[in-house]
């Protein structure tokens, strides 16, 4: 849907030179001043330049046009606090072609270079399907000293990953959602298969079936498959494409949002293209149930007590708790291939926003050493991440006592480990397991992410698994 996010080719602006951006730190503006021309160290004195993050002062050249461009980019602090600052400015320049100058690179952290790298990159992201918008204008080189395939990579399946999330559910059901996922599969020459139908989805995936049945827009378990050798990565994504809440209707003010309610899955298929595209040496499984938990004659109820498909019973005790339901089936599938490492990601709780905000993806792993894999990436990659507990005292909560299992505990405290432990009763068989309890969603405007869809997590994910697992 959108344009590709990529860096400009030389053969596409042939006869041109790029205008060079010089990156001056907060702290080495005034030697960086010192070395320009005497009326253009004048100009950026008369127009504040200072190296603040993200501020840019443009040079005159003496035909009119820009003859270089200074970028601030702050401190490492400032950069901490305002990701993609420095690299969005460049996507906000004039229309031109542009190239950081290498020689302003070298003072500063290789980091600063990926940064600016990945932030130009995604704030050329727009969501541009239904209102037309100006496309393309500062188009930027590669930087030095960059893998610019690798991230041009990580920014398309960003752009996917957004595409998917803020397509409205009027667009994106759980059809539409499975087209997508078959897009992808036929894209990489991946395999695909999808279980649809109420008997053989009432008979194999019940609590998917319960789920979705309410809405004429059929529920369904996407299952892609991808790759020969290697570690078996099985990723498993919440793929309600609507949540109404169901009959526990949500009260207008949530339930505005609830198109992204399928950003777990939108975000799984963003790291198996990743995983695609980079060809990693791994045996790639994808599972989405994708539903929409609507409001109808037919919806499972409250008090109802539904049996999942590894043979738990589950008490019903809110209706909008759907999330762990779908994906509790298709974990039960996924841990009966016995892969080395099952991931599950999902716009599942509310709580987790009330604990870390929409910022932080919050992840859950019994495994130290793959928390502390992931943790340590996600500083790299620029993808805010905290581990949470699975703190097993809590287990006794979701004991409803007429059932094994309750869906939406009383009170609510703990909700996003409540969640979290719901799942993991269905994942005995995987090797190891994670859980991320994704927002998928940025409020408004920042720098390289605009107000709407998000992936979260996916990043620091695909350079764990780059690595090997
Ligand atoms: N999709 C929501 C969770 C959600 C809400 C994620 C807002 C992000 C932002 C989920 O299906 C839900 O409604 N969960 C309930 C569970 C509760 C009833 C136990 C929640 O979090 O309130
Ligand atoms: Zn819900
Ligand atoms: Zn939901």
């Amino acid at each position: 849907m959108s344009h590709a996010l990529r860096f400009a080719r030389p053969d596409e602006f042939p006869d041109t030179d790029a205008i060079p951006v010089h990156a001056i730190s907060a702290d080495g503006a005034d030697a960086a001043l010192a070395q320009l021309g005497a009326a253009s160290r004048q100009w950026a004195v008369t127009h504040g330049f200072s190296g603040a993050l993200g501020k840019t002062c443009l040079l005159p050249n003496e035909a009119g046009g820009i003859a270089a461009v200074l970028l601030g980019v702050g401190t490492s602090a400032d950069r901490i606090r305002k990701r993609f600052a420095a690299g969005a400015a460049i996507s906000d320049l004039p229309k031109g072609l542009y190239e950081v100058a290498s020689a302003s690179l070298e003072a500063h952290p290789q980091n600063l270079r990926e940064e600016i790298a990945l932030g130009y990159l995604l704030a050329e992201y727009r969501f541009d399907h239904y209102r037309k918008k100006s496309g393309r204008e500062a188009a930027l080189v590669a930087l030095a000293g960059i893998d610019a395939p690798h991230f041009e990579r990580l920014a398309q399946a960003e752009a996917m990953v957004r595409d998917l999330v803020n397509t409205p559910a009027q667009d994106m059901g759980p059809e539409e959602l499975e087209g997508a996922a078959r897009e992808l599969a036929a894209r990489y020459n991946a395999k695909i298969s999808v279980i649809l139908g109420d008997d053989l989805l009432a008979q194999n995936f019940p609590m998917i079936h319960a789920v979705g049945r309410a809405s004429p827009r059929a529920p369904r378990l996407i299952d892609m498959t991808w790759g020969e050798g290697g570690p078996q990565i099985t990723l498993v994504g919440k793929g309600v494409c609507f949540d109404t809440g169901g009959l526990n209707l949500k009260p207008g003010s949530s339930m505005g949002t609830m198109k992204k309610d399928m950003g777990g899955a939108a975000n799984v298929l963003g790291l198996a293209q990743m995983i695609m595209d980079a060809g990693l040496k791994l045996r790639l499984r994808v599972l989405i149930p994708a539903v929409e938990n609507a409001v109808d004659g037919s919806a499972f109820r409250p008090s109802d007590i539904l049996t999942a498909r590894n043979g738990m019973t589950v008490e019903i005790n809110n209706t909008d708790a759907e999330g762990r339901l779908v994906l509790a089936d298709a974990l039960a599938l996924g841990a009966e291939g016995a892969p080395d490492l099952m991931i599950s990601m999902a716009t599942l709780t509310g709580a987790a926003r009330v604990a870390v905000g929409p910022d932080l993806a919050p992840f859950y792993t019994d495994d130290e050493g793959l928390a502390a894999q992931i943790t340590a990436k996600s500083p790299d990659q620029f993808d805010p991440v905290w581990r949470m507990p699975f703190h097993a005292p809590y287990e006794a909560m979701i004991e409803p006592g007429i059932a094994d299992l309750d869906n939406a505990p009383s009170g609510g405290m703990a909700g996003s480990i409540t969640a979290a432990l719901f799942l993991r009763r269905f994942t005995q068989g995987a090797a190891r397991y994670c859980h991320f309890d994704i927002f998928a969603w940025q409020q408004s405007d920042a720098p390289a992410r605009p107000k709407g869809g998000l992936g979260q997590g996916i990043r620091a994910l695909y350079a764990v698994l780059s690595e090997g697992v």
